[in-house]
């Protein structure tokens, strides 16, 4: 399998370059390609991840499949690619989707069944997160008494920011807001739900919806380690951050080589590359019971 780090298509130009994403717009459809691009710090790094653009799109394909029940997705298809996109075959599949075109929601549908991240820099600055008060005494990474619906703005570039409900509601409206919130966190609790036993603790995820004649459908990427914190539950210790289980290695890396976290991001060794892409393969197997081929 090729790495990928941007599709380069003769006479094709991409709709957008997202820090991942390469989308082609094909009328009231869209062509998603998971390229191997990695960020980190929201910095995208010139070094690519063989298998992982791969292992997001599948694991995509696997969550949209089990929770299709809970709320209707974008996925048309990942096997087949329609003229003149079918002449590329060979570097889109395993990676590309086909879905729907839809008008994406302005927020960020985060949920939270631990405290961690931005969600503890603010409980620990205000004892609240996203304006939810929480109980006192609470550690990094501890977990909640039950998962919370926290949405963020979608920063067109740099960090989302966490907002209230209530600003949620003033943005895409109250009932689309509450609608949003309901299946998020259904969502949530059946993936952590179904990580649990597989050793996996599902910290907290980002989920986006978007319209399609009224209706409400979960598009863009589902419960991947890009879009989640996967926490091994071997090694859980709250009262510090854990280990992330895709990136760790990468940012151990730049944080031992001080780069000061802006671009351009530095190239990464060959070793680290490696035990960043078995990291991706592990999610995948774990999640989805089978071996990424
Ligand atoms: N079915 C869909 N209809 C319309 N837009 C979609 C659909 N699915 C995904 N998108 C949009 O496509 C983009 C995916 O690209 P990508 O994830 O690389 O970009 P990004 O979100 O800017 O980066 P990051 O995820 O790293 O913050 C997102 O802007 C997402 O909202
Ligand atoms: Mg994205």
């Amino acid at each position: 399998m090729k790495v990928l780090w941007e599709t380069q298509f003769a006479g094709l130009t991409p709709a957008a370059r997202g820090k991942v994403r390469d989308l082609y717009d094909l009328g009231d459809r869209l062509l998603i390609v998971a390229t191997d691009r990695l960020s980190a710090f929201d910095v995208v790094l010139p070094t690519p991840i063989p298998d992982k653009g791969r292992v997001l799109t599948q694991l995509s394909l696997f969550w949209f499949n089990l929770l299709r029940d809970a709320i209707p997705n974008h996925v048309l298809s990942a096997v087949e690619f329609p003229a003149p996109f079918d002449r590329f075959k060979d570097e889109l599949a395993g990676r590309s989707m086909v879905v729907r075109k839809t008008q994406p929601l302005p927020i960020e549908c985060v949920v939270r069944g631990y405290v961690s991240g931005s969600g503890w820099k603010e409980y620990r600055a205000t004892g609240k997160i996203c304006g939810i008060p929480l109980p006192a005494g609470l550690r990094e990474s501890d977990r909640l008494p039950a998962p919370i619906f926290t949405p963020a703005t979608k920063a067109v570039s740099g960090h989302d920011e966490n907002i209230s409900f209530e600003q949620a509601a003033s943005l895409v409206g109250k009932e689309l807001a509450a609608k949003a919130r309901d299946v998020s966190l259904e969502l949530y609790r059946r993936a952590a739900a179904y990580a649990e036993p597989r050793g996996i603790i599902l910290a907290d995820t980002k989920f986006e919806f978007g319209l399609l004649d009224n209706e409400l459908i979960w598009i863009d990427e589902a419960l991947t380690p890009d879009s989640s914190r996967f926490w091994p539950a071997a090694h859980y210790s709250p009262g510090g951050p854990q280990a992330s289980f895709d990136k760790q290695f990468v940012r151990d890396y730049l944080e031992r080589m001080q780069w000061p976290k802006t671009p351009p991001g530095p190239e990464l060794p060959p070793e680290v590359v490696e035990a960043t892409r078995a990291k991706y393969r592990e999610a995948y197997r774990i999640l989805a019971g089978r071996q990424l081929d």
